[in-house]
């Protein structure tokens, strides 16, 4: 296809040789248009646009429009697009029941994987996923109800009343009135908050083919429902290696805040570097970065105006992330690995101050991933020559044999 590339398929046509490529390292599952990674050169560009102007020039609707449709939107475009999502917000009173089903204990993730792939059965209209106009309603009702399902999710578990979404609100400032407010006093959107949020979702909603986006493409590609490959999504990003990675990171820095903190940096990360101990730097290393994350860069920035905004800008873990960042740049393990902070070193502690529990953190990004997911998904069923994802395996299996009788076994 490229210099450097060969296109297996047309090897495999002329002489059945097939790659065997465990975590798929050099492997490329398909020809994408959407978002673009120089792991070297630590870059990401959604359609072209560098991800660093996209968060300061633009909002999350605006990106989504871009990752959905190829292109930014003109200014009517954007108010036909924004008044398209905010009418979607809500969700079928039912589903609260459904959400009810759900022991209150339940890991928020484990009950967002359940209510997106419960809404193939309460949305029928949208489900033929060969049908361009049923995914385009699909990806309209999944952007706009995300919110929603995340915030629901949460009231249930704290066990305080749903709030409805307010349609005047922006994107960001709804969630965190669906998240924060009460039905007892009106609910004032910190525009601080709201931006930072904002510019979290921003962050997080593409990254070209990562484990849930291929989990995505892969599930879609036996023609199932939209909502139940998203659910798949949300599933795999879970997963402490992936989405999880900004749960397990802020858990890793308060278990060494409450250890003796800073001055322990060092001890730990000798255990890191000491392979038997299984203790990984989280929020540190990436498959394609080989370079600092630009992500990651954005997200600090946005912790620096997140604790100020709120007065906690002596907060001990952020400082504790910086100093453990800064001793682990200088540290040869780190350097010969090229291991950086990734998106999620700096996340947890935004959204620890904004107010978000840990638990929820993945759901965060589940939910500002969901519009790549749609945009990959989308891309890939509208590809003519599409066809079911089916790797290949490497038989290490018994040759064929006799089932024996039962007293000879
Ligand atoms: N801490 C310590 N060592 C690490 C780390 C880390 N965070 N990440 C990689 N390494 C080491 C590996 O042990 C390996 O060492 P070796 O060469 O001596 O065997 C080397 O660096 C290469 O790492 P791999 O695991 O082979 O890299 P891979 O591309 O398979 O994994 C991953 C990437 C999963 C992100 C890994 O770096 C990791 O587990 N990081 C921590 C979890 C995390 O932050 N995940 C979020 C990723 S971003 C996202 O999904 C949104």
């Amino acid at each position: 296809i490229g210099p450097d590339v060969i296109d297996i398929r047309k090897l495999y046509a002329q002489t059945g040789m097939f790659t065997y490529d465990p975590g798929f390292l050099s492997t490329a599952s398909c020809q994408s248009a959407i978002t673009y990674i120089d792991g070297d050169k630590g870059e990401l560009l959604y359609r072209g646009y560098p991800i660093e102007q996209l968060a300061t020039s633009c909002d999350y609707l605006d990106v989504c429009y871009l990752l959905l449709k190829g292109e930014l939107p003109n200014e009517q475009q954007r108010n036909d697009f924004h008044k398209l999502v905010i009418n979607h917000t809500m969700v079928n009173e039912q589903m609260q029941f459904f959400l009810r089903g759900f022991r209150r204990d339940a890991h928020p993730m484990a009950v967002l994987t359940g209510l997106v792939g419960g809404m193939s059965a309460f949305y029928h209209d949208s489900t033929d996923i060969n049908n361009p106009e049923h995914r385009e309603i699909a990806a309209i009702r999944l952007i706009a109800k995300m919110p929603t399902l995340v915030a629901m999710a949460y009231k249930y578990k704290i066990g305080q009343p749903y709030m409805y979404p307010l349609n005047k609100l922006s994107y960001a400032g709804n969630f965190l009135r669906m998240m924060f407010g009460t039905p007892c006093e009106e609910y004032v959107v910190n525009p601080v908050l709201e931006r930072a949020l904002d510019r979290i979702f921003i962050l997080h909603a593409d990254h070209e083919q990562n484990a849930s986006t291929s989990t995505v493409r892969l599930c879609g590609s036996s023609g199932t429902n939209p909502f139940a490959a998203i659910a798949a999504g949300v599933a795999c990003l879970w997963g402490p290696s992936h989405g999880g990675a900004n749960e397990a990171c802020l858990n890793m820095l308060e278990e060494i805040q409450a250890n003796g903190g800073v001055a322990k940096i060092g001890e730990f990360i000798e255990k890191v570097k000491d392979k038997s101990s299984g203790v990984k730097l989280m929020g540190f290393g990436h498959r394609v970065y080989k370079n600092y994350d630009p992500r990651a860069k954005l997200m600090q920035e946005t912790c620096h105006e997140v604790l100020t905004e709120l007065g906690l800008e002596n907060d001990p873990l952020f400082a504790l992330a910086k100093k453990l960042e800064q001793i682990a740049l200088e540290d040869d393990y780190f350097v010969q690995r090229k291991l950086y902070p990734n998106v999620d070193f700096y996340s947890g502690i935004v959204q620890r101050a904004i107010g978000i529990p840990v638990n929820l953190f993945t759901g965060i990004f589940a939910l500002a991933r969901t519009v790549g997911w749609i945009a990959q998904l989308n891309e890939m069923i509208g590809d003519p020559e599409y066809k079911i994802g089916r790797p290949r395996q490497l038989f290490t299996g018994s040759p064929r044999r006799d089932v024996p009788p039962l007293n000879k076994r």
